[in-house]
């Protein structure tokens, strides 16, 4: 999508809508109507602050939600079979070996008492049924240098690691069934700076060196910046804008998308105030009843708080949900 040339899709999302269902409770709409491509080497950063759905929406393309979460609407298309048809034994053949994640602050729950490179081990005996210790240990070292772990490091535990040699074991993990596309939630919240960058840069190489595809999720638009090449905005559960990078940085038409970079410092003119969103976003048991942000935008009028506003595609690969976009 970002040099113009025509890449083959792999992910196709369409109108996945979630609830969460608890007992003695109205079932909360967490995810409504989103859809987005990821084509073959790309990555798309998946942003939006906390609660907005991003982890919900990245569990449901593995049907991992918790018990309580259910998709009840929409497809997703991997290569072209919708996943939503398959039982759940066709699903244990695919999920990992085509699609993995890195799960949300799984660096901080590895096993204590067991070696990383045991860990890893681990996991491919469960994904690919390898059993023989000698092409075990050989896999786990091939996987830790590729994610610039020395091998010998395999004998550590996870307390003798850094937290960035933690994630590098993490997505040496999802690696290692050779999937085409690695879903990675916050990977590097809660890394320091420097570290964080180290962690992007591997992700970048990987996805050169293997043509791998990756659905970052964060809600740090500096570091879609800086490796994304298309970005999907949501807010309260819903897409805000989905646009290659470079538009939304450049021509945001969504007000969240708007307000979002002015709240990020830029660089090229320190001078000018960071501005924050005044508000928290909403809580899914009191949805307004227009659009999701409207009680928060600065450019709201009558009709943002009664009717909820539509995608529209203002471009073949850039569509937002705003009522200006059709006012004017
Ligand atoms: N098991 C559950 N039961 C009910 N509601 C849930 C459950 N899990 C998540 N939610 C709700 O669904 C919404 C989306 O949560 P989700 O974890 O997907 O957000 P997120 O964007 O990943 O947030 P964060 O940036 O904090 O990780 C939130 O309002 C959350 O409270
Ligand atoms: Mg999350």
């Amino acid at each position: 999508m970002n040099n113009g040339l025509m890449k083959k899709t792999l992910l196709d999302v369409r109108n996945v809508s979630i609830d969460y269902v608890n007992r003695n409770e109205a079932p909360a709409h967490a995810v409504e109507d989103v859809s987005f491509v990821l084509h073959e080497g790309e990555m798309l950063g998946l942003v939006g602050e906390s609660g907005c759905g991003k982890t919900t929406l990245a569990l449901s393309l593995l049907r991992l939600l918790p018990a309580a979460g259910r998709i009840t609407e929409g497809e997703i298309f991997f290569k072209g079979t919708d996943w939503l048809d398959l039982t759940e034994k066709q699903m244990e053949e695919v999920r990992w070996k085509e699609i993995s994640m890195i799960f949300q602050g799984a660096m901080n729950a590895l096993n204590p008492v067991r070696t990383i490179g045991d860990q890893i081990a681990e996991a491919i005996r469960q994904h690919l049924g390898e059993t023989r210790k000698s092409t075990l240990n050989a896999m786990v070292e091939e996987l830790l240098d590729r994610v610039g772990i020395p091998p010998n490091r395999r004998e550590s535990y996870p307390h003798q690691y850094s937290g960035g040699m933690r994630q590098r074991a993490m997505i040496a993990m999802a690696l290692a069934c050779s999937p085409d596309v690695v879903i990675a939630d916050e990977p590097t919240t809660a890394l320091d700076v420097m570290i964080q960058a180290q962690i992007l840069e591997l992700l970048s190489r990987l996805q050169k060196q293997l043509g791998l595809s990756v659905i970052l999720v964060t809600h740090d638009l500096g570091v879609v910046a800086e490796v994304c090449d298309t970005v999907l905005v949501m807010y309260g559960g819903v897409t805000a804008e989905y646009a290659p990078v470079d538009v939304i940085y450049n021509f945001p038409r969504h007000p969240y998308t708007q307000q979002l970079l002015s709240a990020f410092p830029d660089l090229s003119k320190p001078t000018e105030r960071l501005v924050s969103i005044p508000g928290y976003p909403p809580r899914l048991e009191a949805l307004p009843p227009g659009c999701r942000f409207a009680p928060r935008c600065n450019k709201a009028f009558d009709r943002c708080h009664v009717e909820k506003p539509e995608l529209r595609f203002l471009a073949s690969d850039h569509a937002a949900s705003c009522h200006l976009l059709e006012e004017k």
